[in-house]
């Protein structure tokens, strides 16, 4: 089979074929969701959170994500390795290709994602040029929580909305192939994902975006305390990982998911 790489994302998004990915962060993990035929295994610095006790994404390193992408790309055989510029990894131009370079060539990466929109043109332009497909990433920005002072919905309001409006457009200007948006109304959402070429993956953004991500273990039940509201633990209904992870992706092509309670208008 071949690899998934931003050209078929892109066919997939003219087929209106919803993309499904999952976070994963080990070698086990990448074997269960290439089974179940998830397209983009998005080695996530939530890792930073969900296997290192971290209270954000903050303290997750360039160490850190070579090692987990490695840990993924060794095994995968079709699903696109997306993997996350750490903070700060990519604050100057030289910082960004040092990253990116460790990302792919050590860790195996066939794409890489960072957070933001103007301050990140530059940057992005300059990865395309040389042959590093990039990810964007808007909405809410998870290493920017010191910032914000929180994880809450962006894009609620019109001047926000307008804003990351015109972040995407000039990330997909700029060069990106592909856009995470985090956290924003579902019509928003939509909207954009119906204006841009590059296919985007929502994640709490609603059913109209051309996919969806989430984090594998808030998905399994397996995060303590209170997960998301737009996530749902798909082993409630299930009897083993495999079943669980087959029914997200079942749901995603459906899109059945997310449904209601996890969209917010
Ligand atoms: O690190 C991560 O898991 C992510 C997703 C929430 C999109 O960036
Ligand atoms: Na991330």
């Amino acid at each position: 089979v071949d690899r998934i790489t931003s050209a078929t994302l892109r066919a997939m998004k003219r087929r209106r074929e919803p993309i499904v990915s999952l976070t994963c962060y080990d070698a086990a993990f990448c074997h269960l969701l290439e089974q179940a035929g998830v397209d983009v295994l998005l080695v996530g610095d939530s890792l930073g959170m969900v296997l290192q006790g971290q209270p954000s994404t903050v303290a997750v390193s360039l160490e850190h994500m070579v090692y987990h992408t490695a840990c993924v790309s060794r095994v995968g055989k079709r699903a696109l390795v997306l993997a996350d510029m750490p903070f700060l990894s990519y604050a100057t131009a030289e910082r960004a290709l040092q990253a990116a370079e460790r990302l792919m060539a050590e860790g195996g990466a066939g794409m890489v994602k960072l957070e933001g929109g103007a301050a990140v043109l530059q940057t992005v332009g300059l990865l395309t040029r040389f042959g590093v497909p990039v990810c964007g990433h808007l909405g809410l920005l998870p290493q920017s929580v010191h910032q914000i002072g929180g994880y809450r919905y962006q894009g609620r309001d019109d001047a926000g909305a307008a804003r990351i409006r015109a972040d995407a457009l000039a990330l997909q200007e700029a060069g990106a192939s592909l856009l995470v948006l985090e956290c924003v109304p579902a019509e928003l959402a939509a909207a954009l994902s119906a204006e841009l070429e590059i296919p985007v993956i929502g994640i709490g953004a609603g059913s109209g975006t051309d996919g969806q991500v989430l984090v594998l273990h808030d998905m399994l039940g397996l995060t303590p305390g209170r997960s998301p509201r737009f996530s749902r633990n798909f082993m409630a209904d299930a009897d083993s990982v495999s079943q669980a992870v087959a029914a997200y992706v079942a749901e995603v092509r459906s899109r059945a998911f997310p449904g209601p309670e996890q969209t917010l208008a």
